[in-house]
């Protein structure tokens, strides 16, 4: 095997998806600890103090330079290099979040025990299934009481299409979690309730489920409902399927607890068995497999630095194929010249480290002056291009006003930079010369980062007058009954993106709901068509 071969088989690139306080931010900690970081622990603190953050400037900057430099965490473990892609989630929730998904290779979807799917989980998924990512379920704090886990299970697979397969099952009896059981094992491992919140690894007993000893270990209550849960989940039948997982139907559960480390080194290891390495990913020529020894890659998201002394910005791109070298020279793809990759970035917990080399799977952060956008291709084999990174529906939309009229010119320059590199997105109401934008934005965070860079970068103060509404499709078909759609009635209004294509705002998902339900002839879409 080569060694780009040997490199990309140990790679694991992935995602967490969850609504906020399910413990995204403890689990990460936690993998972090397995893989030997340990005094992260301080920075992902701090993290957690700036979550709740608002966004005014200091703490913005705080907030974008924690959160630039936790974007990506690579660490070892056994063997594998794991790419673990931050999506930010609280304050700092934006399209960027949905963006990350499409350059990880797998997702973690975590839920608390005691909420199942919650909005954000179900948004974030939409964003993995429509990309068939295998996904892994993670069930929460489930050192306290939760939901029924078979009622859990069921209503995942309800809400969201999505078959959960057990491979840990929590054992309880009454109220208190005593383990859990390793279906494919058949081992059990003892919940131990350490005094230190779980910074240190807790050692795991284990031993067969008909073990005389085990009955005894975990007491009758426990062990009787074990074996009758079990039961119920051998006689639901079917072995798990790997093909059904690899395409995102089915999706491998586990119980734990991030908070006192329970569960998550099983969890962790059984991951990085079944989790895929880099696979192929769709290109202008074809597949392009990621041991293709020709380097290649593509943008999904760019931060913009937020002091006006440093213009500079940092573009993530995925590698997706061969081996990247410090100072090579690439082909960007969209304006046909070559650009050299000089100190790239990689994202080791809170420091910054500058890389010599990089292989398929990775993400790497280059410095930019302004050439680069969201979705662009950087290749070392000619022309080929990656699928672009659709745009998001929005959730919030507001007008855009200038003080100063005279300054229009800036704004609709700037607009069109700042959409074109995925600060938010813009849309009008009747033609581009008419009157004022409107701005849509996936989070809040969103709209203070344009609000700021318009005033810095381009000269224009300006500011928002919210719109009532907060969902919007992208709807097909003739322009007269899309008008006819958008007018007739409250709560929805016509507008265009920057390419003229028509969107329908609404003022309610049920508004939304019941217009796609009656409207049969027209086509509506969550993302850009
Ligand atoms: P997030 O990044 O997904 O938003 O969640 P985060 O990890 O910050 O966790 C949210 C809250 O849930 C925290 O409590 C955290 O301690 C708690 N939590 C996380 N994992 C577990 C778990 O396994 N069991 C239990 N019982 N709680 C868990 P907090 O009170 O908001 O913060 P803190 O004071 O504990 O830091």
């Amino acid at each position: 095997m080569t060694v780009l071969a040997e490199q990309v088989r140990r790679r694991r690139t992935f995602a967490i998806i969850s609504h906020p306080d399910a413990g995204k931010t403890t689990l990460t900690e936690k993998l972090l600890l397995y893989g030997g970081a340990i005094h992260l622990a301080g920075s992902v603190k701090a993290r957690r103090a700036a979550r709740h953050a608002t966004s005014d400037w200091m703490q913005m900057e705080q907030e974008r330079g924690i959160s630039v430099t936790s974007s990506v965490l690579q660490f070892e473990y056994q063997g594998k290099a794991i790419n673990l892609l931050d999506t930010p989630g609280h304050a700092d929730f934006s399209e960027d979040t949905y963006r990350t998904l499409i350059a990880a290779d797998s997702a973690v979807m975590l839920l608390d025990n005691r909420k199942g799917v919650e909005e954000r989980t179900r948004q974030l998924f939409e964003v993995c299934h429509r990309r068939r990512t295998p996904i892994f379920t993670f069930v929460n704090k489930c050192d306290r009481p939760g939901a029924d886990p078979l009622q859990l299970l069921d209503d995942v697979e309800r809400d969201l299409g999505l078959r959960c397969y057990p491979v840990m099952w929590p054992i309880t009896a009454g109220d208190r979690l005593i383990g859990v059981y390793d279906r494919g094992e058949r081992q059990i491992h003892l919940f131990e309730k350490g005094e230190d919140h779980g910074q240190t690894r807790v050692a795991t007993q284990a031993g067969e489920l008909d073990d005389p000893s085990v009955r005894a270990l975990i007491g009758d209550e426990a062990h009787d409902k074990l074996l009758a849960d079990i039961e119920l989940l051998d006689m639901a039948g079917e072995e798990f399927d790997y093909d059904a997982f690899l395409a995102g139907e089915v999706s491998p559960t586990f119980f734990g607890s991030a908070m006192t480390n329970f569960g998550v080194e099983p969890f962790l290891r059984k991951f990085l068995e079944l989790a895929p390495a880099p696979t192929p990913r769709e290109a202008t020529t074809g597949e392009v497999k990621p041991e293709d020894p020709n380097f290649t890659g593509f943008v999904f998201k760019i931060q913009a630095n937020m002091d006006p002394k440093h213009r500079d910005r940092i573009a993530f791109v995925r590698v997706c194929s061969g081996h990247f070298e410090a100072g090579m020279q690439v082909k960007h793809v969209r304006t046909g010249k070559q650009v050299r990759l000089a100190a790239p970035t990689q994202f080791l917990a809170r420091e910054r480290t500058h890389i010599e080399e990089a292989w398929a799977g990775d993400v790497i952060g280059i410095h930019d002056r302004g050439n680069l956008r969201i979705g662009d291709t950087l290749s070392s084999n000619g022309d080929l291009e990656f699928q672009g990174i659709p745009r998001f529906s929005p959730e919030h939309f507001a007008r855009i006003l200038i003080r100063d009229p005279m300054r229009r010119k800036q704004l609709d320059t700037g607009l069109q930079q700042l959409s074109e590199e995925g600060a938010a997105q813009v849309f009008y109401a009747e033609s581009i010369v008419g009157p004022a934008p409107i701005v849509g934005a996936v989070g809040q965070l969103q709209f203070d980062v344009l609000l700021h860079r318009l005033e810095n970068e381009y000269g224009v103060s300006a500011r928002l007058e919210p719109l009532s509404y907060h969902h919007a499709r992208w709807v097909e078909g003739p322009e007269a009954d899309v008008r006819r759609v958008a007018t007739e009635g409250y709560g929805r209004t016509m507008v265009f993106d920057s390419k003229e294509r028509p969107l329908i705002l609404f003022d309610s998902e049920w508004t939304m709901k019941t217009t796609i339900e009656r409207e049969k002839d027209l086509k509506f879409h969550d993302v850009a068509p």
